[in-house]
């Protein structure tokens, strides 16, 4: 039988009708004729695959390896689980449909995800300029690694106007090739944003010959239901699948999508980094993806009770949650334009700096003190000394990383129940 999926698994209408991505979570991609009638997707736990002859096999490596265009109606057939395997596959074409991405390559955790498409952009001499605060191990690659391949991480405060961020940027890059602008819009765990379409602007604006700057976002706080950073002129989204799109606290993966062209590169390199995820993980991920947008909306609206009693609450002196926005506020129109809505990421700062915090932290309850987020359970941690705990600190003053500051992430238990521990917790600061 014709493996091609893509004929009869990948219907997206039903007559003129354009089915939304929560409705072909459980069915895209996968044909049941292919694994004897299963309803859902086995778990293809296979190192390699048995070719029908050897010509055969020599075909899929021709294509697979590009030594020849792809004949009209050829696939890419399977060959070894390093390149590529069907839990994958499916997975890969179902996280398309949510960020309106051409393709998708997944990954073994989200920083595998981030080195492999930095990697696969960067060359020695350029810069990679990235927005901060950004995810600690970003950060530790960008200014510990790539640093020592001749590659300059240059960051920029998010929360900035575009025009006063390419200013202070091009001074800094004094001329030498940019090889991609990371940004992670909102910031973790400040929430500041970063305008992507400006950022797209200025990616091309430092367009040098036929060499212009990716723009890659780390989509991991709001993506993929209230952000789409591709529509908003990102090269390339990245994700920790860690969080939302696993969801249970129960696995680490990664993802990176964008056009077949941004993302050659990197799904090419992955191949020989072996970065990519195993079939168990992507099993995981196409049972999560079922309820994704359930998850996602039910945590989203427990996260607006939590920073409103957050915000009334005399011992809070600051809450950062981006449904708290208002007209006036300089990100308040990027906020409009970029995010559908606030998530469930809140950060406050309360009395008494860190011992305040760890008081806090320690008299919660339901709430588990664990770094992450994006789970089904609420989790608190101290960004101060745990997530964020390698940024020196001069800069975490200037980036807002306060002893005092507590990072939440709302899970979909009742949201009364979540106010009932945050406010007996709050009690011992
Ligand atoms: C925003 C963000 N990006 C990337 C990562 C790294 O992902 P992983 O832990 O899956 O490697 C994290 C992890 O916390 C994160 O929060």
């Amino acid at each position: 039988m014709d493996r091609d999926r893509s004929k009869d698994a990948k219907k997206t209408r039903i007559g003129g009708r354009a089915l939304r991505p929560e409705s072909l979570m459980m069915s895209y991609g996968y044909d049941p004729r292919l694994s004897e009638g299963a309803l859902k997707c086995p778990i293809f736990q296979t190192s390699t695959f048995v070719f029908e002859s050897a010509e055969q096999g020599k075909a899929f490596f021709e294509v697979a390896y590009g030594l020849r265009e792809r004949r009209a109606e050829e696939h890419t057939g399977l060959i070894y689980s390093r390149l590529n395997n069907p839990d994958l596959e499916v997975l890969e074409d179902r996280l398309t449909l949510w960020d309106g991405a051409e393709a998708c390559t997944v990954f073994e955790s989200g920083m595998a995800a981030i080195a492999t498409t930095l990697l696969a952009y960067a060359r020695p001499g350029d810069v990679i300029l990235y927005s901060r605060p950004l995810y600690g191990g970003s950060e530790h690659l960008l200014q510990h690694f790539f640093s020592q391949y001749g590659v300059t991480a240059i960051g920029f405060m998010a929360g900035l106007p575009s025009a006063e961020i390419e200013s202070l940027a091009t001074r800094e890059i004094a001329g030498r090739p940019v090889a991609a602008i990371l940004i992670e819009t909102p910031a973790n765990p400040t929430n500041a944003l970063v305008d992507i379409a400006g950022m797209s602007d200025f990616a091309r604006r430092l367009a040098n010959g036929d060499r212009r700057p990716m723009l890659v976002v780390d989509n991991t706080f709001l993506g993929p239901l209230w952000q789409q950073p591709l529509k908003h002129g990102a090269d390339l989204v990245v994700y920790s699948a860690t969080k939302f799109l696993g969801g249970h606290s129960d696995l680490i993966a990664g993802a990176c999508l964008g056009s077949h062209q941004a993302l050659a590169p990197v799904r090419g390199l992955r191949t020989f980094l072996g970065t990519m995820a195993s079939p168990w993980t992507g099993w995981l991920l196409l049972r999560s993806l079922e309820t994704l947008k359930m998850r996602m909306t039910a945590s989203m609206k427990n996260a607006r009770y939590v920073a409103d009693f957050l915000r009334d609450h005399p011992r809070v002196r600051q809450v950062h949650y981006l449904g708290h926005l208002e007209a006036e506020h300089p990100m308040y129109q990027v906020y409009r334009r970029q995010c559908t809505a606030p998530g469930s990421l809140i950060s406050f700062e309360v009395d008494d700096g860190e011992p305040g915090a760890f008081r806090f932290l320690n008299a919660l309850s339901m709430v588990k003190l664990a770094v992450s987020l994006g789970g089904t359970e609420s989790l608190a941690e101290h960004p101060f000394s745990m997530t964020h705990a390698d940024v020196a600190v001069e800069a975490k003053a200037r980036l807002g990383l306060t002893p005092g500051l507590v990072r939440l992430s709302v899970g979909v238990e009742h949201y009364e129940d979540i106010v009932a521990d945050v406010a007996q917790a709050l009690e011992s600061v």
